[in-house]
């Protein structure tokens, strides 16, 4: 593999190298402004996008690099039957780097089998997200100095959200962390995850329905939205989509250091009126998104 596809390939050296890379970039962004010189990246979009396809587009254009791609898959051939392989295998003639989101789970690995340069999964399916994931762990580290020893809360629709799936198997490898996972018994964590990630790695987790009383012993809350591009029904998201909404009450008994997240899109789990909370990082977690992206195309294109 040449890509990213899982964050399981990283190891967690790499993970902190990619992290403090990207600590370097905030602090030197100059340093870096021609890195990519001549270099292409390709987001290859089959899905809606807005954060992860502009700030791959946004970190390939800081490090002096183009980008070329697709935002809709109705734009490009697969309208008229093209295969992904055949689709990543045209661009690979015109791009040394492909980002890749698709609704099927699997067609970003399928892509970077078959072409020689690197294609990072940009979200496939309902099953990875890792740049979200490596996101994510930028950002716990900057508000929290650390990825070790606290207590993680994962809200909303932990069944198809797959910034969750990837965030777990992530920081499950990180000492002294414990999940608690709140959702409705509908939108539980896939048992695969439990099995293969939490059990096997004897993480510490617990399930429960109730955000209120999970709240006070977490040192992050991490917010997602129910996913309805995948349900089966429409009826069973119109039921489920508003089981949590975290609101300013809800915060009552939280901690004054809580670290509030969200991969975004919102839609309604999150009060407006919590972002002027000086807990909510969920903007400063976009725009760490575009410094590890950075990082991160800097290292599989072998970039010094
Ligand atoms: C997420 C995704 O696409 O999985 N968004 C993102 O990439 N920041 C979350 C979502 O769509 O709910």
């Amino acid at each position: 593999m040449n890509g990213l596809i899982d964050i399981q390939q990283l190891s967690t050296e790499e993970i902190d190298q990619l992290i403090a890379k990207a600590q370097d970039i905030i602090a030197h962004p100059d340093d870096y402004a021609e890195k990519c010189r001549r270099k292409k990246l390709a987001t290859l979009f089959y899905e809606p996008s807005t954060r992860t396809r502009l700030s791959f587009e946004a970190a390939m254009l800081e490090l002096g690099g183009s980008v070329l791609g697709f935002s809709e898959a109705q734009s490009s051939s697969a309208a008229k039957g093209e295969s992904v392989s055949d689709t990543a295998r045209t661009v690979s003639c015109f791009a040394d780097i492909i980002a890749m989101r698709h609704p099927k789970e699997g067609a970003p690995l399928v892509a970077d089998m078959c072409v020689p340069i690197p294609v990072i999964n940009a979200g496939d399916g309902g099953h990875n997200h890792p740049t979200q994931t490596l996101t994510d762990l930028l950002t716990i580290t900057r508000e929290k100095g650390r990825l070790t020893d606290m207590t993680i809360g994962c809200c909303g629709d932990l069944k198809f959200g797959r910034t969750v799936h990837s965030l777990i198997s992530a920081m499950s490898r990180y000492r002294g962390i414990r999940f608690v996972l709140i959702s409705p018994e509908e939108l539980r964590v896939p048992e695969h995850v439990l099995t293969d990630v939490l059990e096997a790695g004897k993480v510490d987790f617990i399930e429960t329905e109730s955000l209120t009383d999970a709240m006070p012993q977490l040192d992050v809350l991490y917010m997602t939205r129910v996913q309805r591009e995948r349900f089966f029904n429409e009826a069973d998201y119109v039921r489920l989509k508003d089981t949590y909404i975290l609101t300013p009450d809800k915060l009552a008994n939280a901690k004054d250091d809580l670290t509030i997240m969200h991969p975004l899109p919102r839609v309604n789990e999150i009060s407006t009126a919590i972002d002027s909370d000086p807990r909510a990082c969920y903007f400063k977690q976009v725009l760490n998104g575009k410094y590890i992206r950075m990082a991160l195309i800097l290292k599989l294109l072998g970039v010094e």
